[in-house]
């Protein structure tokens, strides 16, 4: 208990104690996410649990490690068990152009290492870690210089999609690296759980994009997104086979098909055999300390998995959407900080 600050004690506890309660609750895990996705974006909540032991020894189950050389030695694992991946610096929401060049320098390092390393990996990245909310030229700034460096290696760069109010400035400079500034090494991100997104589709299918489809992580009001889960899946399943479909891939759109739902995966593969779509036309991603047995499964039965590999300081943000995403996770959280 020594670790534990009587304010952190007495906070978690009614945490835990509201967790429990609303689990329990009628529609209680909705409220739960929402409140974890709240937790995410806090302050306040950032600082009391980043200090916490057990929340960085929860968090490595999610995150590789702090540094590159870690997230490096766990890319090599999982290639040698015939997976790819994708490295992520951790980061977002930066509010200085100095933090920002940080992460810029960082990710230009990675790419550097994994030439150097021969590892069989390309690289994700959100454009407010790049200074996004700060100034849009000056995140285009960071990110020509990643995806130069990327090209020079012969390798790709992903942009991550983050919450709604981002989605327009985030096609549009993603757009301005392709079309404008002839960057063909850059990829997007489509959520299914925004109405917007058969739309974007559409377009990104037309252009021959390299996406990839998750369902979205983030609290979104029901004005934008479905507020149902069961329409977020089945939206995935459309855009799913929006992307393998004839035309997608007759105009060069490869898709990354982003989720640990079986029911979505195997919904692809139902699609993918009876449109005689062979494995290697896409690719399945997850990520990094969630349904490894699965990962490995559908690697067994020929497809591509590419597994989202997530290593540095700022790992809190995206710990708090892993554990909204699966409120087994929290307990898991709580029960260990109430045993320690
Ligand atoms: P769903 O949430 O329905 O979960 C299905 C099953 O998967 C669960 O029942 C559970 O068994 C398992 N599972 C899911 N999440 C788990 C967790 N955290 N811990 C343990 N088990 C879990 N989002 C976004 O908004 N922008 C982005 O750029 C990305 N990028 C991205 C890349 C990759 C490779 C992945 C896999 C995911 C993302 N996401 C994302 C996150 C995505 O939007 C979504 O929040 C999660 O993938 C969870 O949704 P599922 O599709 O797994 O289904």
């Amino acid at each position: 208990m020594s670790n534990k600050s009587p304010f952190s004690r007495f906070l978690l506890t009614l945490l835990a104690i509201a967790g429990v309660g609303l689990l329990l609750y009628k529609n209680g895990e909705r409220w739960l996410r929402a409140i974890l996705l709240y937790l995410s974006g806090a302050a306040w909540a950032r600082q009391l649990v980043s200090d916490l032991p057990i929340a960085q020894q929860v968090a490595g189950r999610f995150v590789a490690g702090q540094t590159a050389v870690e997230a490096m030695q766990t890319a090599r694992e999982l290639n040698d068990a015939g997976l790819l991946v994708t490295l992520d610096y951790l980061g977002e929401s930066v509010t200085d152009a100095a933090m920002a060049a940080t992460a810029r320098d960082e990710i230009l390092h990675l790419l550097d290492k994994i030439a150097a390393n021969n590892v069989n990996a390309n690289v994700s990245l959100k454009l407010s870690q790049l200074g996004l909310n700060i100034d849009k030229n000056l995140a285009a700034d960071n990110l020509r210089q990643i995806l130069e460096r990327a090209r020079q290696h012969e390798n790709r760069v992903r942009i991550d999609m983050e919450d709604s109010p981002l989605v327009d400035v985030t096609l549009a400079l993603y757009r301005r690296m392709r079309d404008k500034e002839g960057f063909s090494n850059v990829g997007v991100v489509i959520q299914s759980y925004l109405y917007r997104s058969d739309e974007d589709i559409r377009q990104l299918v037309a252009e021959g994009a390299w996406v990839r489809l998750c369902k979205g992580a983030y609290a979104e009001p029901p004005e934008v997104a479905y507020p149902q889960k069961t329409d977020t899946d089945a939206s995935f399943v459309r855009l799913t086979q929006q992307l393998l479909s004839g035309e997608a891939r007759e105009n060069g759109v490869y898709a990354g098909i982003a989720t640990h739902d079986e029911r979505m995966i195997q919904a692809t593969i139902d699609y993918a055999h009876a449109n005689d779509i062979a494995p290697e036309e896409f690719e399945f991603q997850m990520l990094h300390g969630i349904r490894r047995e699965l990962q490995e499964d559908l690697r067994a039965n020929g497809y591509r998995v590419r597994v989202y590999v997530a290593y540095g300081q700022a790992w809190y943000p995206f710990f708090m959407r892993r554990l909204a995403e699966r409120p087994a996770n929290l307990w898991f959280f709580i029960s260990n900080f109430i045993r320690q």
